[in-house]
């Protein structure tokens, strides 16, 4: 009966209620149900499905696999989601949502990209509009001069009397060199749980380690077996297919020309 209430006909607010109700259903039985219906979702419906399934891993891994088969056009999900399934956690869902995103980014891809963007000090760009790219593609990880977003990565500050051509690498090409102290680190605990996070400091007896998207987490040194680095940078690729030319114009505008 509630999956017939899913039709536009229905305000959204009900659907949305409806969609909620059902994701409650144990299992893939939800998962499988939302990309099932996927082609008859208004966008505001999509949302809160891409919401619903991402709140869990079966929802997730299903997600991942309507994405791999093309059941769901990569382009459905909103950036900030993007991100997220770029930086979770799980080893193999994170790389497969990278694969999915990046557009399969090889070297050769990766060199003609660079090239797109080469004579990019020739161009102006417009600082207020910069700003709009930063809030959209780069807040949720960086401020610039302690303001306009999360310091999850490095202060942008200072990077702004670099070179454009070495910042647009850095943006293109995270995985190219990870800034010092910002290495991502698998925390094994003795308790079994593991985490992932950057290491923001630490004293004798404790680490703060810092979660995408949530706050910082102290861990016993007591409670710890083991830390690897895990070599990756947490900064996504692809970001290409997110900031056009004359964004990465703007973008550099605003980076390098905010006064303090
Ligand atoms: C998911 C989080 C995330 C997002 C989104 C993100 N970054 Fe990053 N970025 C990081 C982390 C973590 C580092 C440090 C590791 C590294 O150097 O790869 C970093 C490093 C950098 C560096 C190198 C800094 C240095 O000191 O060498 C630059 C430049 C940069 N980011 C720019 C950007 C810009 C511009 C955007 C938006 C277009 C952006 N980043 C989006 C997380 C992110």
């Amino acid at each position: 009966m509630l999956e017939q209430m899913l039709i536009p006909k229905e305000s959204i607010a009900v659907q949305k209620i409806v969609l909620k109700t059902l994701s409650t259903i144990q299992g893939e039985e939800f998962p499988l149900f939302v990309i099932g219906k996927w082609n008859s979702f208004l966008p505001n419906l999509r949302d809160e499905g891409i919401r619903l399934l991402l709140s869990n891993e079966k929802g997730t891994i299903e997600l991942i696999k309507a994405l791999e088969a093309g059941t769901v056009d990569p382009s459905a999900i909103p950036w900030p989601r993007q991100v997220g399934m770029m930086a979770q956690a799980d080893d193999n869902l994170r790389l497969r949502s990278r694969e999915i995103f990046s557009n399969k980014v090889n070297d050769v891809k990766k060199k003609k990209v660079l090239e797109q963007y080469s004579d990019i000090s020739s161009l102006k760009g417009d600082v207020d509009k910069g700003l709009e790219v930063f809030k959209i593609n780069c807040a949720t990880c960086h401020q610039i001069g302690g303001e306009y977003g999360t310091a999850y990565g490095p202060d942008l500050a200072s990077i702004r009397s670099r070179k454009p051509e070495s910042i647009v690498k850095d943006i293109l090409d995270p995985g190219l060199s990870i800034a010092d102290g910002y290495d991502l680190w698998e925390v094994k605990l003795i308790n079994g749980e593991t985490k992932q996070g950057i290491i923001s400091s630490e004293t004798s007896n404790s680490i703060n380690l810092r979660v995408l998207g949530s706050s910082d987490e102290v861990l016993s040194r007591s409670d710890i077996e083991g830390l690897t680095a895990k070599n990756i940078s947490v900064m996504p690729a692809g970001l290409e297919s997110q900031i056009s030319i004359n964004d990465m114009a703007d973008l550099l505008a605003f980076i390098k020309k905010l006064k303090k």
